[in-house]
């Protein structure tokens, strides 16, 4: 339902379902962070290059910078608030991230770990993960602090866990 400038959408969050009115021109990012609270999707650049924002949309990765707030209507969202298991331990991303002091000020670090999560659970496992190919894949994603080599250790570590965790679950 849409009136004047704003709109009504309906999505699931963090697997909740949420509704809102939000301006037309909204975007997904400010959405997020403005309307609820979920401020832990960082905005940076705001135009698609340092991927601090990233969420998954249907558990792909994407910009939430680049998207307006309407056309999330009807998608399945997660942020990095959803990521951890509901008992609050960590994903093995992020328990990677904290034993190889994989972030400094911290800022992009929700935007490395959605990236790398998605990336880990749709690759192709019949190869060990490099350090190359993490390079290569995370190479859209701008940290100003730690200088990347910390970051590709964790996501390196992080494979073995879930690459266990996939094959455990009929290798998908
Ligand atoms: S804030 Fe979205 S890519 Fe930088
Ligand atoms: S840890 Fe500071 S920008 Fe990456």
């Amino acid at each position: 339902m849409s009136n004047a400038n704003t709109t009504v959408v309906n999505m699931v969050v963090n697997g909740q379902k949420v509704t809102g009115s939000v301006p037309d021109r909204k975007l997904l990012c400010d959405f997020l962070r403005e309307d609820l609270v979920l401020t832990g999707t960082h905005v940076g650049c705001e135009q698609g290059v340092c991927g601090a924002c990233t969420v998954l949309i249907d558990n792909r990765p994407a910009r939430s910078c680049l998207m307006f707030a309407v056309q999330a209507d009807g998608r399945t969202i997660t942020t990095i608030e959803g990521i951890s298991s509901p008992d609050g331990s960590l994903h093995p991303v992020q328990r990677a991230f904290h034993e190889n002091h994989a972030l400094q000020c911290g800022f992009c670090t929700p935007g490395f770990v959605i990236n790398s999560i998605a990336y880990l659970e749709q690759r192709d496992t019949s190869e060990p993960l490099s350090e190359d190919e993490v390079r290569e894949h995370l190479s859209g994603s701008v940290c100003r602090c730690t200088g990347y080599t910390n970051i590709v250790r964790a996501v390196v570590q992080a494979a073995a866990e879930v690459d266990g965790q996939r094959a455990e679950g009929g290798g998908e």
